[in-house]
């Protein structure tokens, strides 16, 4: 048997994408194991349901660095170690640099839910309603150090409807980030998304069954 795709996830709140994770590929009798769940907050929800899936867990506090490289640094040794294929974040709060980035070119993605570049940042689906927006959705992006700014992977639209709420819209684009992480941790697996190695932000996604 060949041996599994390696992922680390990164988060720092309920941790409902790590779980459909958990529930999809990683025990789905696929290759793709997730090696380690690293949170930026004790207090994570998301931490126990590794450890309930049996996921080793680790903490990286900013508060136990003198800054934001001193963290990085301490955070992509740590992830190094468990030689990752790919690093998902998701819903990773904290703001990764080239020190952790350059470690890990093109094996670092995020989920966001708006279509970017419409509504980047920590409020993007209060902002989507604020605006008015018909169409909002959700992306799966590589990541670079501009926050929410690397090339999209996969983007789906979310009708925003008449009299939503920021938790109704919320719980339609949870469902859509559910679906959608999988599918690009299979994609990514198979290796079937390339990046342009000259047009860096295009991104072609070949032909195949698991789409
Ligand atoms: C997701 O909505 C994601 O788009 C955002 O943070 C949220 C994480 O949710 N970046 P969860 O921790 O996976 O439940």
């Amino acid at each position: 048997m060949s041996s599994p795709f390696r992922v680390v996830v990164l988060i720092s709140g309920t941790g409902t994408n790590l779980q459909r994770l958990i529930d999809t590929v990683h025990v789905g009798g696929e290759p793709i194991e997730i090696v380690r769940v690293v949170s930026s907050r004790e207090d994570a929800a998301g931490l126990q349901r590794a450890e309930d899936a049996g996921i080793p867990t680790a903490v990286v506090l900013q508060s136990d660095h003198p800054d934001r490289a001193a963290r990085d640094a301490a955070l992509a040794d740590m992830v190094e170690e468990e030689r990752p294929d790919l690093v998902v974040l998701a819903g990773w709060m904290s703001i990764l640099t080239g020190t952790f980035l350059d470690r890990f070119p093109d094996r670092v993605i995020n989920l966001h839910p708006s279509m970017l570049p419409a509504f980047p940042g920590m409020h993007a689906i209060e902002e989507a309603l604020a605006w008015g927006v018909r169409w909002t959705g959700v992306t799966v992006h590589f990541v670079e150090e501009q926050v929410d700014g690397g090339p999209p992977i996969l983007q789906e639209p979310v009708e925003v409807l008449y009299g939503d709420s920021a938790e109704s819209l919320t719980a339609r684009i949870r469902e859509v980030e559910h679906r959608l992480v999988p599918r690009v941790v299979r994609l990514m697996a198979e290796g079937r998304v390339q990046r342009d190695p000259v047009h860096r932000r295009r991104v072609s996604i070949s032909e195949g069954t698991s789409q």
